[in-house]
């Protein structure tokens, strides 16, 4: 029997197609470097007046912060992380809070929203005004998001233990805005170094969440209100799981609008128009591919507004 390349081989392989050389051994060698350590304060528990921020600035996002990897420990096992004032993130979770720009008093949806991290930040943005409906559909994530929420200070969130698909035919046009960070195949979090981050990763798991990451993004786009917006994004680097979905979705006949998103402050590229050998809606170029390094997490968002 031949030689079956292995999963790493795999991988190596799918960057190259999606992302060509030089950028592909770029996007290989950050899977394989230590992280910096991104924290953020969060402004709806007090925190101690003595407290004085450390490590860097994060540029372009108000209260975050990093370290070098080596002094991770100083922000996971910071007193302010447990207390919930510090909160240890990736950037690109920050980013996808700041391209939906919740507005106090407005109605949320987080379609897939545990371990919470962007239901806190997206709670800051509204001052814990309005109201978001959170859903989950893993029980114990589900009793997990909301602990972690309560912790942090969040009052304005309801939690529902349901299935996301669900959702656009149960509440028909009633968000403001939508957030759907997808269940996905976690490509950027894969770490070179443990098998146990890729371990489930392969090709064909991709068809298959991609099929559901079509679903939920339906019942998103259903849930929210003409005018509103809808923000899609996934930790993944395969485009079945980013502009393929969002191409489901446009070429489906509704009445949509890919908007820009403002990202001089982040390392990206521009969401891709072909694929193989299919040619996608050319709006799909206005999504953002946030490209992994010493900083930031792989990481695709898209941000949509209904007509
Ligand atoms: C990428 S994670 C969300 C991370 C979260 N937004 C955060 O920032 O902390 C995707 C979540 O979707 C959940 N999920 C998977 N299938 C789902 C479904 N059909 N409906 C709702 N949630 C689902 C997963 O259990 C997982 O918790």
């Amino acid at each position: 029997m031949a030689n079956r390349p292995n999963v790493l081989e795999q991988l190596r392989d799918r960057l190259d197609e999606i992302f060509g050389e030089p950028t592909a051994a770029s996007v290989w060698g950050s899977l394989s470097q230590p992280k910096a350590q991104t924290y953020w304060l969060n402004p709806l528990q007090p925190r101690p007046d003595s407290f004085a921020p450390f490590g860097k600035r994060l540029e372009g996002f108000d209260g975050a912060y990093h370290v070098d990897h080596v002094d991770r420990e100083s922000v996971t096992r910071h007193a302010g992380a447990s207390d919930g004032w510090l909160y240890p993130i990736n950037p690109s979770s920050l980013l996808a809070v700041r391209v939906l720009d919740a507005r106090e008093g407005e109605e949320i949806l987080d379609l897939a929203a545990a371990p919470g991290g962007k239901t806190l930040g997206i709670a800051a943005s509204m001052h814990n005004t309005g109201r978001i409906a959170a859903v989950e559909v893993v029980k114990a994530r589900f009793h997990r998001l909301r602990a972690n929420l309560k912790r942090c200070g969040v009052t304005n969130t309801t939690f529902y233990l349901a299935d996301g698909r669900s959702i656009g035919r149960k509440v028909p046009g009633r968000f403001d805005r939508v957030l759907l960070d997808a269940p996905c195949s976690s490509e950027a979090r894969i770490r070179l170094a443990d098998p146990t981050t890729y371990a489930h990763w392969k090709p064909r798991k991709i068809r298959e969440t991609a099929r559901k990451q079509v679903g939920l993004l339906r019942s998103a786009f259903q849930a929210l209100k003409p005018g509103g917006v809808l923000v899609y994004c996934t930790c993944a680097f395969a485009p079945q799981e980013n502009e393929l979905v969002v191409d489901a979705l446009l070429s489906s006949g509704v009445d949509a609008e890919v908007e820009p998103i403002d990202v001089a402050d982040v390392p990206s590229l521009p969401g891709f128009n072909t694929w193989q050998d299919k040619t996608l809606d050319p709006r799909i170029e206005r999504a953002v591919r946030v490209l992994p390094d010493a900083l930031w997490d792989g990481f695709f968002v898209c941000r949509l507004r209904k007509g």
